[in-house]
């Protein structure tokens, strides 16, 4: 058994975020990770043309902003780089291949109790802490949604999350499911790999150029969220005009509005809409069901495809771990309390990075967690 002050699970750059904050307050930690690296999702199971969505000024972690020569929107592996000078300059070491199983609060003695399978060592470790940090992240493990006859599909599967590049689909016909972010830029991918794409669009989106959200994200420091929001919305129309012929529709509610209430985030176009609008890549209604390789759409259209890649999102796996989640978190493994108080639960338990807010939210949770943590020590000592 091992007693800790702080335990951190996820080396994420929410974990890592802490243990910078932890660190400047020579507050001791321990972090977590159960994969054999730090921002696993990040070195792991992001595709090869992946670029941060926001500028810089906006994806950077506590203490430590982007270099000046850093590009404004910067690649996979730019990122990973500013993640290995934070990990080196804070001296982070995170504890590899422990996989936290179970986590429940203690209430006769005031403190959380952790067990930790090490998967290489193939023992269970039991850790005290006094403050316990979820850093699990939000994108915990990927969803597919269950369409009738997916688990006799005769082609491939695969979910967003292990797509790394279109190498392997040039020439065959391939199906996206879902227009968030990474199936957009997935099908553009694959359009340029020389695969025949097809995505699926059932939802209204947004669809904007990430200057138009640079400037809307400056633009709400001085003006309301409606008002940028409509700005944002005519800029979209000017660039974009109507999309609908091309089965791509626009939400009633803007793109600011939506990502703070539903988490759903604008599709920052990287040229994707081009290949869409010269057809290229077709766009297609949702899926009704499969049957072997053929895929029988909603406007009852079958076509047959070599490949499926989900984009359909992830989901929390943090309640499956947290005992006692209840104190912080719903059963969907999100906070119970709304932004801006949703990092703090009762009995010394917080979240970092469960706001749908990006790297900006990260920041911001670990920097609030860490002066938290800091408080409620400094009147435990003075009492
Ligand atoms: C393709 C993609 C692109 C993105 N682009 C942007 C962007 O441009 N800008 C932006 O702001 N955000 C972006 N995001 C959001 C992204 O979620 C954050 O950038 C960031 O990586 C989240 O950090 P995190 O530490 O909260 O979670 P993660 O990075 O997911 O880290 C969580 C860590 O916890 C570990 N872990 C999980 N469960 C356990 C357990 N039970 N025991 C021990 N360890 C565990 C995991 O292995 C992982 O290393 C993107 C996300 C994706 C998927
Ligand atoms: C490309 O995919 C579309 C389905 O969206 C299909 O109609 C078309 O026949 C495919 N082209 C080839 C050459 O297979
Ligand atoms: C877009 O075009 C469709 C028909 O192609 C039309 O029904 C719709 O009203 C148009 N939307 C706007 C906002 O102009
Ligand atoms: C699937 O397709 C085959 C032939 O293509 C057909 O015989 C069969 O009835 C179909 N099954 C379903 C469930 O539609």
């Amino acid at each position: 058994m091992e007693e800790t002050l702080v335990l951190v699970v996820g080396a994420g750059p929410a974990g890592l975020g802490i243990a910078a904050c932890l660190t400047k307050k020579s507050i001791p930690y321990i972090v977590l990770e159960k994969e054999d690296c730090y921002a696993s999702l990040w070195k792991k199971r992001a595709y090869d043309r992946c670029h941060l969505h926001l500028a810089k000024e906006f994806c950077s972690l506590p203490y430590k902003p982007h270099a000046p020569h850093a590009k404004k929107y910067m690649s996979k592996n730019d990122f990973i780089e500013y993640i290995d000078n934070y990990v080196s300059d804070f001296d982070i070491r995170p504890q590899y291949f422990h996989s936290v199983e179970f986590a429940s609060f203690d209430e006769v003695k005031g403190k959380w109790l952790v067990e930790a399978k090490d998967t290489l060592m193939k023992v269970t470790k039991v850790f005290v802490a006094s403050f316990l940090v979820v850093a699990t992240g939000e994108n915990g493990k990927g969803y597919i949604p269950n369409i009738p006859g997916l688990k006799d599909f005769k082609g491939g599967i695969m979910h967003s999350s292990e797509y790394k590049n279109g190498r392997e689909f040039q020439d065959k016909n391939v199906l996206v499911v879902g227009c968030s972010n990474s199936g957009m830029e997935i099908s553009y991918d694959l359009c340029n790999s020389g695969a025949n794409t097809s995505i699926v669009i059932r939802n209204p989106v947004h669809v904007v150029t990430r200057e138009m959200i640079f400037v809307g994200m400056h633009l709400l420091k001085y003006f309301s969220l409606s008002i940028v929001d409509a700005l944002v919305t005519f800029a979209s129309r000017l660039t974009y005009e109507n999309l609908s012929k091309y089965g791509i529709c626009r939400p009633n509610e803007g793109p600011f509005l939506l990502k703070a209430t539903k988490g759903r985030s604008p599709v920052l176009d990287v040229g994707t809409i081009a290949e869409i609008q010269s057809r290229k890549i077709k766009v297609l209604p949702g899926i009704k069901r499969i049957n072997e390789s053929k895929i029988i759409f909603e406007d009852k259209v079958e076509l047959n495809f070599d490949a499926i890649i989900f984009a359909t999102g992830y989901k929390s796996t943090s309640c499956e771990w947290l005992k006692d989640y209840d104190y912080i978190l719903n059963k969907d493994g999100f906070p119970k309390n709304r932004f801006p108080t949703h990092w703090k639960g009762n009995t010394n338990v917080y979240c970092a990075g469960l706001s749908r807010m990006g790297l900006q939210g990260i920041s911001k949770d670990v920097i609030a967690i860490a002066n938290d943590i800091e408080m409620v020590l400094r009147a435990k000592l003075c009492s």
